[in-house]
C-alpha cells in the first residue's frame, strides 16, 4: 500500500488526466439534480463542487494504480444525510458529495460514515464506527485485496470524532492498519486532513 498524506508533503507523479473534466461536470449535474442543490443556493457548497471537478478526479486519475473507469474507490468519513459535523444552520457541505459524483460518473464507490447513508444511490454503509470497523458488516463485505484507491479528507479533525474520542485518537493508525488487507498490492491510500482547504490539492508539486 502506497500512503499520498497531503499533510506530509509527499506528492505523487503527474500522468495525463485529459477527458475527465466533461464527465465530472456531468457527475456534479447529476448529483445536485437528484439530492435538490441549485448553484447559489450555499456558495461553500459550489466552491466545494467545482474543487471535485477541478482538484480532487484528475488528481484521482493520476495516482489511482489502474484507471478510474475500472477502479474500486473507498472513501472513509465520506460525509452523510442528515451531516453529524454541524457548521451552520443550513449545512449540506459535509453530505457525501464525493460519493454521489463519483457514482454518478459511474465510477465504483463504496463510502462509509458514522452518519446514516440510507438514501444514497452509491454502495454506502452508514452507522459505522470506523474506530471499530473492521467488526462491522463493511468490513466483513468489502473484499480483500479488491480496493484500489481510498480517500480520508478532513476526518481525523471532524468534531463528531473529536467529541466522541477527545482530542488525541488513533483513528489514523488504525485505519492504516486494518486497511492493508482489502487493498490490492498497489493500492494507494489518500490523506487529506483538512478538506476544507482542498485547493492544496492543485498546489502539489511534481
Ligand atoms: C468534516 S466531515 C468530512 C466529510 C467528507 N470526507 C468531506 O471531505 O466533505 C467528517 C466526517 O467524518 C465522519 N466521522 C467522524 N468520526 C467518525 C467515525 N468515528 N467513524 C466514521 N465516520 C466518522 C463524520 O460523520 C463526518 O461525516
Amino acid at each position: 500500500m502506497k500512503i499520498i498524506d497531503l499533510d506530509l508533503g509527499i506528492r505523487p507523479h503527474k500522468k495525463s488526466v485529459r477527458g475527465w473534466k466533461q464527465c465530472a461536470e456531468r457527475g456534479v449535474q447529476l448529483a445536485k439534480r437528484k439530492h435538490n442543490f441549485s448553484s447559489g443556493q450555499d456558495l461553500n457548497l459550489d466552491r466545494k463542487l467545482k474543487v471535485i471537478v477541478k482538484y480532487y478526479i484528475p488528481f484521482f486519475s493520476e495516482i489511482c494504480p489502474v484507471t478510474l473507469r475500472s477502479a474500486k474507490i473507498l472513501d472513509l468519513g465520506c460525509g452523510s444525510y442528515p451531516p453529524l459535523d454541524w457548521i451552520s444552520s443550513n449545512n449540506r457541505l459535509f453530505e457525501p458529495w464525493l460519493c454521489r459524483v463519483l457514482f454518478y460518473m459511474g465510477i465504483d464507490i463504496i463510502g462509509i460514515d458514522l452518519g446514516k447513508l440510507e438514501f444514497e444511490d452509491f454502495r454506502g454503509y452508514g452507522e459505522t464506527d470506523l474506530m471499530y470497523w473492521e467488526k462491522s458488516p463493511a468490513y466483513r463485505e468489502i473484499e480483500d485485496d479488491s480496493i484500489d484507491l481510498v480517500n480520508i479528507s478532513s476526518v481525523f479533525d471532524s468534531p463528531t470524532l473529536v467529541f466522541r474520542y477527545g482530542f488525541y485518537h488513533r483513528l489514523k493508525e488504525h485505519l492504516i492498519e486494518t486497511l492493508e488487507r482489502k487493498m490490492t498490492p498497489g493500492g494507494v491510500l489518500f490523506l487529506n486532513e483538512s478538506s476544507r482547504d482542498c485547493s492544496r490539492i492543485g498546489k502539489c508539486k511534481y
